[in-house]
């Protein structure tokens, strides 16, 4: 049989590291892979308790359909959880959405044409790369810095992009604890990313799962709560703060831009689970979110310490082996010594039972080669030692096997 694949799918890759990464599910092997939240996070008495209640006594409403903007009581919940954080947002503005990811979906939808130009980092998060080339977006990298996007950099390919003729659309951002680098973007960048944008006339897609996972240091404003002219769309999913598996998250988005993503969701799904809104907009009335966040945050802390701990304890000395301490999030990031590539190392980790991600898969433009994502949030404190223990003899290993030369490490 002929099968009449759109040139979308067609030219859409599995990741294959996700397919490598599924060999790390035996029981065995301890990953740093995935970057799942620890499920110990999750309140799932509380959450039993409400599903209960809400089916029983709510069904009508709950086993419905509902509005493709979202529950209002949900929508409400969150105006008011975000409003002391100086975000000043009515229900209008926020689009209930099936995740980040559906989210990132939208994004695609209601802006990008085919060969359109999106910006975002050097490295990014490998779902948004996968989300924006099923739509033929021309993905163009910019590196990070120690905080955050290289803007000189940025104003560069701006000008490069734009001489050779293209359509710039936006500047796609994960500015707390980025997902793979675990880097933070600054204040002062922030505020320069919004100028850029403004003079540029470009959107800012400001995606944030991991920024109410701050553990350390003082918490930096979104772009979004600096933003006077609604070019920045916020997303904030659940995810990482409640519970993955509800598929729940927020848009924050502004006049015409809100329906235009109004009108790719209904075309999409209709709307989100009214159930798994509920029972988020109950958890958030009865016991409060930040009241929540306040008892997971350290549950973090605890494992990122131990990650950290044990890269120093184990890790190679003067091999020039770098590392990022994040101040929340999931994730550490690794930069190997020049001319290890750590996709190849992968499949001899397994063999020594530890997982990671390869960064490479992270960087738009094939760079990366030297770099990994290490998840801490799903081990004990114990095993990530164990974990780095064995890691950082496969790292040993490796460098003495390619003998890198001393001159060629940084
Ligand atoms: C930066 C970023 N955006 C979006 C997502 C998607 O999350 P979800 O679809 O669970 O909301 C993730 C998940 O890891 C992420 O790290």
């Amino acid at each position: 049989m002929k099968h009449h694949f759109s040139s979308r799918v067609a030219g859409a890759k599995r990741s294959a590291i996700r397919e490598l990464l599924k060999l790390t599910e035996q029981p065995d092997i301890i990953s740093f892979g995935g970057g799942l939240p620890a499920p110990e996070t999750f309140p799932h008495e509380e959450m039993a308790e409400i599903a209960a209640e809400l089916i029983r006594t709510n069904y009508q409403n709950v086993l419905q359909y509902g509005l493709t903007e979202g529950s209002k009581t949900l929508r409400q919940a969150v105006c008011d959880w975000l409003r002391p954080q100086g975000l000043q947002v009515t229900i209008d503005e926020l689009l209930v959405t099936t995740a980040s990811q559906q989210a990132l979906d939208l994004l695609c939808k209601a802006f990008i044409d085919p060969g359109d130009v999106v910006f975002c980092g050097l490295p990014t998060y490998l779902g948004a790369v996968q989300a924006f080339s099923l739509f033929q977006t021309g993905m163009i990298g910019v590196p990070l810095e120690d905080d955050g996007m290289n803007l000189d950099e940025l104003e560069r390919r701006i000008e490069k992009a734009r001489d050779a003729g293209k359509t710039l659309k936006a500047v796609y951002v994960i500015p707390d604890f980025q997902n793979p680098s675990g880097i933070t973007m600054s204040l002062a960048k922030r505020k320069r990313l919004l100028e850029i944008a403004r003079r540029e006339d470009l959107v800012i897609f400001e995606d944030n799962p991991y920024g109410h996972l701050r553990f350390a240091g003082e918490p930096i404003p979104s772009i979004c709560s600096m933003d006077e002219e609604g070019r920045v769309i916020l997303l904030l999913t659940f995810s990482k703060t409640l519970c993955a598996g509800l598929r729940l998250a927020v848009m924050l988005a502004r006049g015409d831009l809100m329906d235009a993503l109004v009108r790719a969701k209904q075309a999409t799904d209709l709307c989100t689970s009214k159930l798994t809104q509920h029972l988020a907009a109950q958890y958030m009335l009865r016991y409060g979110l930040e009241k929540h966040l306040a008892e997971i945050r350290p549950i973090y802390k605890v494992k990122r310490d131990a990650m950290i701990a044990a890269l120093e304890r184990y890790m190679p000395k003067d091999a020039g082996i770098r590392w990022t301490e994040p101040e929340g999030g999931l994730f550490v990031w690794v930069r190997l010594p020049e001319g290890i590539d750590a996709t190849e190392m992968l499949p001899d980790a397994i063999a020594h039972k530890v997982a990671y991600v390869p960064g490479a898969s992270s960087y738009v433009d094939g760079d990366g080669q030297n770099t990994m994502r290490l998840s801490f949030s799903l081990a004990t404190p114990d095993v990530i030692d164990e974990g780095i223990r064995r890691l950082a003899g496969v790292v040993k290993a490796t460098i003495e096997a390619k003998a890198v030369p001393s001159t060629a490490r940084r």
